[in-house]
């Protein structure tokens, strides 16, 4: 069975909390049913995980070799400072989906940069929960290839 490594940054874990009027009130649990959900149907099994550190981010990517197919990540505040993760998911070579809630480039205009859009296959941002779901067709899409 194909395996997809789904990567939370920082932050997300409040989700429902948090900025409601950008973010909406759907939370990570959410989220990870509606994954898993998608993911059943198409016979590819998931690796979920939420992290608020770097380091931590940086270390499931560069283990994910050999062992995931695809990582869908939403790297959060990471996505524009990052060039450790960028690395790692260059290093890695896994097909990387990136996804966003938010529309990043609708915001403030630090967030229109990511560090991470030019090592992944591509990006969804901007609709919500809606953006892990089309991420994660992507995702599987490519690996079906
Ligand atoms: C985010 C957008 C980022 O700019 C922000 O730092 C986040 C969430 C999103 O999903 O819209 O934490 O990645």
């Amino acid at each position: 069975m194909k395996k997809i490594l789904v990567i939370h940054g920082p932050n997300l874990n409040l989700l429902g909390q948090r900025e409601v009027n950008v973010y909406g009130t759907v939370t990570i649990d959410e989220i990870n049913k509606e994954l898993e959900k998608i993911a059943k149907a198409a016979k590819v099994s998931l690796k979920v995980m939420q992290s608020n550190h770097e380091g931590d981010i940086v270390e499931a990517i560069g283990s994910a070799k050999g062992e995931f197919d695809a990582i869908l990540i939403n790297p959060a505040a990471y996505t524009h400072t990052s060039v450790a993760i960028r690395d790692a998911v260059s290093a890695v070579g896994i097909p990387t989906v990136e996804v966003h809630l938010s529309n990043i480039y609708a915001r403030e205009e630090f967030r229109h940069t990511s560090l991470i859009a030019p090592v992944a296959k591509g990006q969804v941002s901007g609709f919500g929960k809606a953006s892990y779901v089309l991420g994660l067709e992507a995702a599987i899409g490519l690996i079906e290839k």
